[in-house]
């Protein structure tokens, strides 16, 4: 095998640069959304680049329902509403002030709301890699989730993630079979703008971790290895530069 065949697996920088770039602008958006429609040739990309997600046994357990009716939207939004005010009750003193003033949900806002779905049953009852957890499907569905929000990135729209329902609420809405479990109710549209930082923590809900805290070696807790130090500090220097949206500086290969 010559130099540029072994290359050839390699992206190119500037599309190396472009995925990094999808996965630190990304953002939860909330109250960012524009009424414009999304070009159906667009809504198939982002859908098929969740098509595209890995999925234990290859079971592809994902479905998804489009809902852009402003009937459906209503029923949504009340699920929300009434399970917001349940939310609200579980926080005290100035937590519950920030969490009054947070806009959680950009249900009627966007022009498409996307349920992606698990089948737990897509693939007959024993399948190849879920043996043992049987979750796995469930996981499957998640990266469905996240081909979609960093695809919808790169096509310059925003996606934000509701989570505050009764799970039956929204499986009553919107007619769910037993079998069929609701993994994420996503908000999709363009955007007036996109914030540096995730909205909770400019609200000062919590901050972005230190990754070099986050990482242990060979057991549970064990910050100490050889080499480590090293590790942490290129560690540390990647994440301020995710953080500011600067390039990662890459040696040359
Ligand atoms: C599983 C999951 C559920 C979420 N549920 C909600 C939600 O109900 N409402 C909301 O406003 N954001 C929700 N989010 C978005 C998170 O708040 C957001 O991802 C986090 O604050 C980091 O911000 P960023 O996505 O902009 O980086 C959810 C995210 C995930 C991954």
């Amino acid at each position: 095998m010559n130099n540029a065949q072994q290359q050839n697996h390699h992206f190119a920088e500037a599309a190396r640069d472009a995925v990094y770039q999808a996965i630190f602008s990304r953002r939860d958006v909330r109250g960012q959304f524009l009424p414009d429609a999304i070009p159906d040739e667009v809504l198939a990309r982002i859908l098929t680049a969740a098509h595209f997600a890995p999925s234990v046994g290859y079971m592809q357990p994902w479905s998804f329902v489009l809902i852009r009716d402003a009937g459906v939207k209503q029923r949504i939004h009340a699920a929300f509403s009434e399970a917001n005010a349940e939310a609200l009750q579980m926080f005290e003193g100035e937590k519950q002030e920030i969490y009054r003033e947070l806009k959680l949900e950009g249900i009627i806002e966007s022009p498409v709301n996307i349920l992606i779905t698990c089948d737990r049953d897509r693939a007959g009852p024993v399948v190849i890699g879920r043996t043992h957890i049987k979750a796995m499907d469930i996981y499957s569905s998640v990266c469905a989730v996240q081909n979609l929000w960093l695809a919808a990135r790169s096509e310059g729209l925003g996606v934000g993630w509701v989570s505050i329902f009764h799970q039956a609420a929204l499986k009553e809405i919107l007619g769910l079979p037993e079998r069929i479990i609701p993994i994420a109710y996503l908000c999709l549209g363009q955007v007036s703008h996109f914030y540096d930082k995730p909205e909770l923590e400019a609200a000062g809900w919590r901050p972005r971790l230190p990754l070099d805290e986050l990482v242990y070696f060979e057991q549970w807790g064990e910050r100490e290895a050889d080499g480590a130090e090293a590790l942490k500090a290129a560690l540390r220097e990647a994440q301020g530069s995710a953080a500011t949206h600067r390039r990662f500086a890459i040696k040359s290969r």
